[in-house]
């Protein structure tokens, strides 16, 4: 089992689109795949025009819950864990409230869970077994099930990029076309390096991939380009050209392997062919 977060601190610059299509032609090619949708704006359920479910990434992160309990099959070979739209935005404050009170010293924390037992609300306490680590403990039992799963990160810079960073095993960083995007790669690398050093792992960005590319805006394409090659030299993938089918694709829950795009079908097998052979 791999595990790619998909990360990019700069908005609207394909995450969600590179998650859902990456994950399809994994799965096109056998590859077992599971998406896990971590951004309040649940694209990824939506795109796949796939119902709400009881139990989410934020039951999955808050409550315990089993993480084969979120599953959603969405295509052959291809499932999808939703987010939990806006109570996701609540787990950073959960998480460094448990982290707080994991700290707690002896009379503290008596008084406290004294006073939190009084107005019902002392399951805040069991908030302190919520760590970084929740999300890679919860995928464990996974390794068997999928060959890949893929994170599709929110722009927000929180708690929950690291949760994501701590469970990967690799972070795929899409830039589009422009400089703002190339400033948030290396937001996301210097933040990666961070979690790297803290909870002393090896994960680190293996993917650069460059999206909405057009050859009719070439002088800027060349320039990020450019820039790219000079920061994360072979890292850099092939591209996504820009493909109006991808910004109307999610309307009619399809992507443009159900819609047999040939453009949008090459662009995603070439970027999937990189992620298997990386391996
Ligand atoms: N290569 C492309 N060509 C044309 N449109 C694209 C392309 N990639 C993405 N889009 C469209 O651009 C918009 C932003 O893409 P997407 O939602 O994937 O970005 P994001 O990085 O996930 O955004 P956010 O930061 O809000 O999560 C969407 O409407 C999507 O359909
Ligand atoms: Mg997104």
């Amino acid at each position: 089992m791999i595990v790619i977060a998909i990360v990019n601190s700069k908005g609207g610059v394909g995450k969600s689109t590179i998650s859902v299509h990456l994950g399809h032609a994994l799965a096109l090619a056998g590859k077992r795949t599971l998406i896990v949708d971590m951004d309040i704006q649940e694209n990824i359920r939506i795109w796949f025009d796939a119902g709400q479910k009881e139990i989410t990434l934020f039951e999955i992160l808050v409550e315990g819950k089993k993480a084969s309990e979120a599953i959603t099959n969405v295509r052959e070979n291809l499932d999808i864990i939703p987010s939990g739209g806006d109570n996701l935005g609540a787990v950073p404050y959960l998480l460094n409230l448990g982290i707080q009170f994991s700290g707690l010293s002896g009379n503290d924390r008596a008084a406290l869970k004294k006073i939190l037992q009084k107005i019902d609300m002392q399951w805040i306490f069991d908030l302190k077994n919520v760590t970084p680590e929740i999300l890679k403990k919860s995928l464990y039992p996974l390794k068997n099930t999928y060959d890949f799963i893929l994170i599709d990160c929110s722009p927000s810079r929180t708690l929950l990029h690291t949760i994501a960073a701590v469970a990967s095993d690799h972070v795929m960083v899409p830039v589009s076309m422009e400089w703002l995007s190339v400033v948030g790669s290396a937001q996301v690398g210097s933040a990666i390096s961070e979690v790297r050093e803290k909870y002393g792992l090896s994960t680190d960005i293996s993917f650069v991939v460059p999206t909405f590319v057009d050859r009719r805006r070439s002088r800027v394409c060349q320039e990020v380009n450019e820039d790219l090659a000079k920061m994360y030299g072979d890292k850099v993938t092939s591209p996504i050209r820009v493909n109006g089918k991808l910004s109307e694709a999610p309307s009619w829950g399809k992507t443009v392997f159900d819609l047999a795009d040939r453009r949008g079908m090459e662009d995603f097998k070439a970027l999937a062919k990189r992620v298997i052979q990386n391996g």
